[in-house]
């Protein structure tokens, strides 16, 4: 099968593509690294099987191009600003390549008459839902960070399109994804601090926020183990494991795999780290579960592969 994968030199993308191509589909990638890299994905350049298009998801009638030209029968979408840190000082980012990337690649799948999507949204669509149990029915969705309103946003979009399109959508809601090609996050950040200071390490809020962390293959596993189960209209899943990681255990755990001792800990203050951060969160797996699929690895597994993963680029 021909597929197309909107942000696949992403972190994830590229991991998707990967795979997509060991199961022997065509993969046409388009993606302007924006914060991708066509690190993530040179090794495919003399695959016949891939294709690259270095465009932005914005330009329609340049999408639109692609989508006549090569006609996928099934489109992957996990294109998205995914630096909300960034996006908090300009919403505008959020807009464009959160929300109009999803309402571009849609209305040319309507246009296209293209039947299947997957979309990669977020616990952030949940909001802070302080501690209570987020099965995917769980209302109100009220998202605190612009990021989380463009991808509940996106979902609606996608929820519209599929009616009227009879279309076949998937939406997995995924928390921290981590693992090998992480370009940002808690980890990374604390590896560059502490490689200009080993002494000190600054931490956003009062370490106490605790989060699930998904290893980037089992979130990959379980997309490759679904895309073909799809049905006409939306199906959404949480996707994650049960158990989590404080942020002052991933400092802990980066000291010990970096050798380091008796570093001081500054915390910044404050229950999150920074606003339109949802500091404690717990979601309900079950209906992820009753697919067969679950985490190989923890929370805490994955952190400490991706701390050696990181240490080791
Ligand atoms: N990483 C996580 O923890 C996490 C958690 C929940 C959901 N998600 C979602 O999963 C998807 C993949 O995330 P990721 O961590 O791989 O992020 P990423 O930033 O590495 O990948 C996103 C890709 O989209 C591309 N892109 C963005 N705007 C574009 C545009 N206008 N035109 C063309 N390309 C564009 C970027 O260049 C990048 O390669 C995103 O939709 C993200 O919101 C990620």
């Amino acid at each position: 099968m021909k597929v197309l994968v909107a942000g696949g030199a992403g972190f994830i993308g590229s991991h998707l593509i990967d795979a997509l191509i060991d199961k022997g589909h065509e993969v046409i990638c388009v993606d302007n690294y924006f914060i991708g890299s066509n690190k993530n994905i040179q090794h495919l350049f003399n695959n016949p099987k891939f294709s690259m298009y270095e465009e932005d998801l914005t330009d329609f009638e340049v999408l639109k191009g692609i989508f006549e030209k090569e006609k996928p029968e099934y489109v992957f979408h996990m294109a998205a600003n995914s630096d909300i840190q960034k996006s908090a000082l300009n919403p505008q980012i959020e807009y464009k390549n959160t929300y109009t990337t999803t309402f571009h690649l849609l209305e040319c799948m309507r246009i296209y008459d293209i039947k299947k999507f997957f979309f990669c949204s977020t616990s952030a669509v949940y909001g802070d839902a302080h501690g209570e149990e987020m099965y995917e029915n769980y209302a109100p969705l009220e998202p605190i960070s612009y990021y989380g309103a463009c991808k509940l946003g996106s979902e609606s979009l996608i929820h519209a399109y599929s009616y009227m399109n009879h279309m076949h959508s998937l939406i997995f809601r995924f928390p921290n994804v981590i693992g090998p090609r992480l370009t940002h996050g808690v980890i990374f950040d604390f590896i560059k601090k502490l490689k200009k200071n080993p002494k000190e390490l600054e931490i956003l809020g009062d370490g106490l926020q605790t989060k699930p962390y998904l290893y980037v293959l089992d979130l990959i596993n379980c997309i490759m183990e679904n895309y073909e189960k799809v049905e006409e209209g939306v199906t959404i899943y949480n996707v994650g494991d049960h158990s989590s990681t404080s942020v002052t255990d991933i400092a802990k755990m980066v000291c010990e795999v970096m050798g380091l001792e008796d570093v001081a800990f500054h915390y910044t203050g404050g229950k999150a780290g920074w606003k339109g951060d949802v500091p404690v969160f717990m979601y309900n797996l079950d209906k992820i579960h009753s697919t067969g699929w679950k985490a190989s690895m923890t929370s805490d597994e994955a952190v400490y592969k991706t701390i050696e993963a990181v240490l080791q680029k």
